[in-house]
This record gives C-alpha cells, structure tokens and sequence, in this order.
C-alpha cells in the first residue's frame, strides 16, 4: 500500500513531458508535445502529451493516462513498480503504510527454501534414469528442462531430508513443501516431475509436479502460500518475458507441459493459468505485458466455459490499444500435442488464422449468427450485453462492440447508443427531447473532469433523473466535489480502481480533441445556462400539468415563470 498523499506529492513533483521524452522523443506542437503512438503502429503522430494536464492521450489508439499509467502501459509495470520507479526519478522515497510491513524480510528466507529445494529436484532430475526417459519421451530435450528448471522428486516419504538439515523446521510446511498428518510430517511431491513457478522477479515461489504414469492427481500443485497464490500468478512468464517483449504478443495455454512444449519448438512467448480460470489479476497481469494477448483453449465444452470465463473476467482489465484473441483447438487437441504433430509453422499459421478477436467473439456468443428472430430473443441480448459491456475498461472498444450488436439486431446508432447505456432510457414519449439533453450532460461532465471546482456550481437537483446519462453524471458530480484543485493527472490517479475510472478516462480523451482556442470557462457558464433552462422548462411543465398544487408548489411554479432564462 502506498499512501494517497504520496501520490499526490509525487504527480505534482514529475513532470509528465520528462517522463515520457526520456522513453519517447517528443516534439512541441502547439501547447502539447507529440509522438508518434508508442502503443500502436502508425507513420503520423497522434500521441499527444498535455503539459497543462498532466496527462496523455493517443487519438489513434485511444491509450491516455497520467505519468504512472505511462510507465506501467509502457514498461509493462504494476502500479506499486511504477510509483517506484517515478519516485526514484524525482529523487523521492516511497513511505510505506503501516500493515504491509514485513513480508519483505520474514519472505526472504522462504525463497531460499523453495530455491534450495529446486535445487534439489534439479539434482535428482540428473540421478533418474527414468524421469529422464519421460521427459525425453514428451520431447523435451535437456536445454529446454535446465531453461525451464525441471527437476524430479524422488518417491521416498521424507526425501527433502536430503536437501534441508531441519526436516522438521516449521517453515518447510509455511511454503506447502512437506505435509504434516498423524503418521507425521512427509513430502508433498513425490515421485514427479516438478515444474518450478517463478513470480515477476524470478523467484521461485511455487511448484506444479506431474506423474510419470498414471496416477491422481495428473498434476499436483503448491497449495496457497504467503509466497504463491495460483489466482494471480502465471506459470512460465519470468522465462518467457523476453520473448513476449520481442513478440509484443504473450500466448496462454492451460497447461505446463504445453508452455515447455511449445517453448522447445520455438515459439517462446507462451505462459499458463495454473489450472485455475482466468482471473481478473491474470488478465491484468497478463496485458501488461504485451499488446496482444492469445487466450488459447481446448475446443471442447470445457475448453469454451473456460474462454468465456477468461472473456468476462478479461472486460476490466482491458484498454484502447490492446488486443485480446481467442483461438481455440480442434477437439482433443492441445497446444503440446498440436505443435509435436503438425510442426511450428501449421501452430503459428493457425494463430494467425483462426484467432477471433474479443470483440468477436463476444458479439457472436451473445447474439449468435445472423439476426436474432424474435423480439424475444433480441431483448435477451440486450439484457445479456448490458452488464458486460458496462465492465469493459476500453471506452473506444466499447463503442464499437455497442454499434456492432446494434446492427445486429437491427437498431439504429442512436437507438442502439441509448439502449446499451447504462441507464435506460426513460418511459414516456420523451425521445425526442432526449439526446439533447444526453449531450450537454456529458459536455458538462467533460468540462467537469477538466476543472473539478467547477462541479461546486452546478445543482446536482437540476440534472433530470431518469434521463440518459443523468446517473452517471450525478454520480461523477458526488465523486468531483471531493476532488477540487485536483491536476488532472492526479484527479487520475484518485479514480484509479474506483467505478468512475473508467467514464473519468473516456471524457478525459474527448476532452483533448478540443483544439487551442476553445474556451473552456465560456463552454461551462454556456452549459450551465442550459442545464437550467432545460430543467426549467421541465419542471414548469411537470407542475402545470398537476391537477392540485400544494401551497408550496404553487409559489415554486411562480418563481420559476418569473425568472428569467439565466
Ligand atoms: P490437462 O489434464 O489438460 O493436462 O491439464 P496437460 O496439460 O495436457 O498435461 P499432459 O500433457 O498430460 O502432461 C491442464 C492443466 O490443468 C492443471 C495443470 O495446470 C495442467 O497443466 N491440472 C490438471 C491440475 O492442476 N491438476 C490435475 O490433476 C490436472
Ligand atoms: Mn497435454
């Protein structure tokens, strides 16, 4: 945890043009500086950076963010490393919050149990003729089992004995390595072939171990750790993670033996889930890394579940320039057996063939072929598409996954636009006085996000509720009154994680296609002028249209026929 503050102090400290300029050469244009997109490939700049702002914006891609967002897309960092890296720049250290102290050290000495019983298994691997031969039977040659760390744990109950001189030190159960039952303490792995489990930095942190022959479990992994937790680590990526840079491209199987496979035939950028589903921190983790991400499954019913299972939990972590792709296997196939029998170039080919971008696939599990029949049927898409594409962090992807589905069934743009918002459209003949007031609300919270103290001049009861867009603005309006004099990079950073992050995102990159000359202050007092007038004309007519005025209502009635337009 990295106190709030700290952030604050940091974003005011860094200057977001160095940060960049430093890693992507910038040119002045304008009060911006531009680049060309470090996140797309294109021949002319439309990366701007916003010196006032703090902030930078690709009108190619989409990509923005502040100076953190910049390092963590850019290097591929978390954002704990990012903030880390920025505070080094500006020559600050980064304060740690009370409750997260100590894993660092008290960790220190269980790496060095897992490292040494790595060790271990390596030398074991050596001694056994017959872990050898099964290795040697998956195709695996000795180079790619000493990249990957292979190893072999013999089948005798306490055979750690032999690699730790305190069989009985507590720790060694701390990191899942022995067992303690009521015949006493055993080791968890025996007689299989390991697969050691790097975190980020190289440090082996868990271990999967697989049978020689039959047997159950197939593969037996760690169990949760304080060092290990299967749910946000993914297996292969520290060996991987040159080759995924090279690549810009990181391909997930569901298996071990399928990353060394395809590792030992060359293609070197695959990882796996650790026998778990997709979640949240992998895809996470997993986009950082490169901008294109291969979800690659078995092509049975399993193998789908499990894809769209990566695709729901896939939606968040996703962002403008990025590139999911779902490719799945001819059935009772998988990525080890497919590259062993039809050779590297078919495995590559196929890639490329029969990957179905996200977008794709999304649309077409949610509505099918063609055009829904019934009514029916259509409203069940909508129903279906409108919380997953409320998750989608990719405001661009968003749009046109929402166009795409709406030509599906049949609506028109603006029908469609509505009818995937998050609020829906209000019952009632009122569709016509609706978009109107649709756009001056998201031009007001463009403003808004622009200039926070502003948010203090508008009533939040003037904004109609029910109508589209009118939840979310209210909502970005509560959020914006703890937020005044905040930079906008900084604003950023304070939505990070919270719901309106990604609407924040999405406004921010309209706003930047203003051009120089446009007057912020005079568009707002403009759009403050209509919100009420708008409002106004509402609310006369709601209480003229009532049969009984309370005393009170008919006061509030005069008022407002008196004054004037503001
Ligand atoms: P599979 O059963 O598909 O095995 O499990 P595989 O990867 O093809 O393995 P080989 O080719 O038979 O050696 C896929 C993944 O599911 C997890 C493991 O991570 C495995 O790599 N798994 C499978 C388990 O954790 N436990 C099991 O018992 C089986
Ligand atoms: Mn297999």
């Amino acid at each position: 945890m990295i106190p709030r503050d700290f952030i604050d102090t940091l974003l005011a400290r860094v200057d977001i043009v160095d940060v960049i300029d430093r890693r992507v050469p910038l040119k002045k244009a304008g009060q911006n500086y531009q680049a060309c997109c470090p996140f797309h490939q294109e021949k002319t700049p439309s990366f701007t950076v916003s010196p006032s702002k703090q902030f930078y914006h690709c009108f190619g891609c989409g990509a923005h963010g502040s100076a953190i967002g910049f390092l963590m897309a850019y290097e591929g960092l978390g954002f704990v490393e990012a903030v880390e890296v920025l505070a080094a720049d500006a020559g600050l250290t980064v304060p740690q919050e009370a409750g997260a102290v100590s894993r660092p050290k008290a960790g220190a000495d269980l790496y060095d149990l897992m490292g040494q019983a790595a060790r271990y298994y390596r030398e074991q691997l050596k001694a056994s003729p017959r872990a050898i031969a099964y290795l040697q039977k998956r195709g695996l040659t000795g180079e790619i089992a000493a990249r990957y760390g292979l190893g072999y744990a013999p089948p005798a109950q306490q055979a750690l004995a032999g690699a730790f001189a305190d069989y009985q030190r507590a720790e060694l159960a701390t990191v899942g390595l022995v067992s303690d039952g009521e015949r006493g303490r055993r080791d968890r792995f025996r007689d299989r072939i390991m697969f050691p489990i790097r975190d980020g930095k190289g440090r082996i942190v868990g271990f999967g171990g697989r049978v020689l022959d039959q047997g159950e479990p197939k593969y037996l992994n760690s169990p949760e750790t304080p060092l290990f937790s299967k749910g946000s680590e993914v297996y292969g990526l520290f060996e991987a993670r040159a080759a995924i840079r090279a690549n810009n491209r990181v391909l997930v199987t569901e298996g071990y033996m399928d990353t060394v496979a395809l590792a030992q035939f060359g293609i070197d950028y695959a990882v796996a889930t650790l026998g778990t589903a997709t979640t949240p921190t992998h895809a996470r983790l997993l986009l950082r890394q490169a901008d294109r991400v291969y979800y690659c499954f078995d092509g049975d019913t399993a193998g789908r579940k499990a894809a769209w299972r990566a695709l729901e939990n896939t939606l968040e972590a996703l962002t403008d320039g990025k590139e999911v792709f779902f490719l799945f296997l001819p059935e009772g196939e998988d990525p080890d057996t497919y590259v062993r029998t039809r050779g590297v170039e078919a495995f590559e080919a196929f890639m490329a063939g029969q990957a179905v971008p996200l977008s794709v696939y999304l649309v077409q599990q949610l509505a099918g072929e063609g055009t829904p029949q019934t009514a029916e049927a259509r409203a069940r898409v909508l129903k279906q598409a409108q919380p997953l594409l409320a998750k989608l962090g990719a405001p661009y992807l968003a749009r046109m996954v929402r166009r795409e589905l709406a030509q599906r069934l049949g609506l028109g743009e603006r029908e469609g636009d509505r009818l995937f918002g998050r609020v829906p459209a209000a019952a009632g003949g009122r569709a016509a006085s609706a978009a109107p007031m649709q756009v001056l609300y998201r031009q007001l919270a463009r403003l808004l996000v622009l200039e926070p103290s502003w948010a203090s001049q508008i009533d939040v009861d003037q904004v109609v509720e029910g109508e589209p867009y009118a939840g979310q603005l209210a909502e970005l309006l509560g959020w914006l009154r703890g937020q005044a004099g905040k930079s906008t990079a900084l604003l950023l950073e304070s939505a990070r994680g919270m719901p309106v992050e990604s609407e924040l995102q999405a406004l921010l990159g309209e706003a930047m296609e203003w051009g120089e000359d446009f007057d912020a202050a005079e568009e707002f007092a403009g759009a403050r002028r209509r919100l009420f007038d708008l409002w106004r004309k509402r609310r006369i007519e709601a209480l003229s249209s009532k049969d009984a005025l309370s005393e009170e209502e008919g006061r509030e009635l005069l008022e407002l026929l008196r004054s004037a337009p503001m």
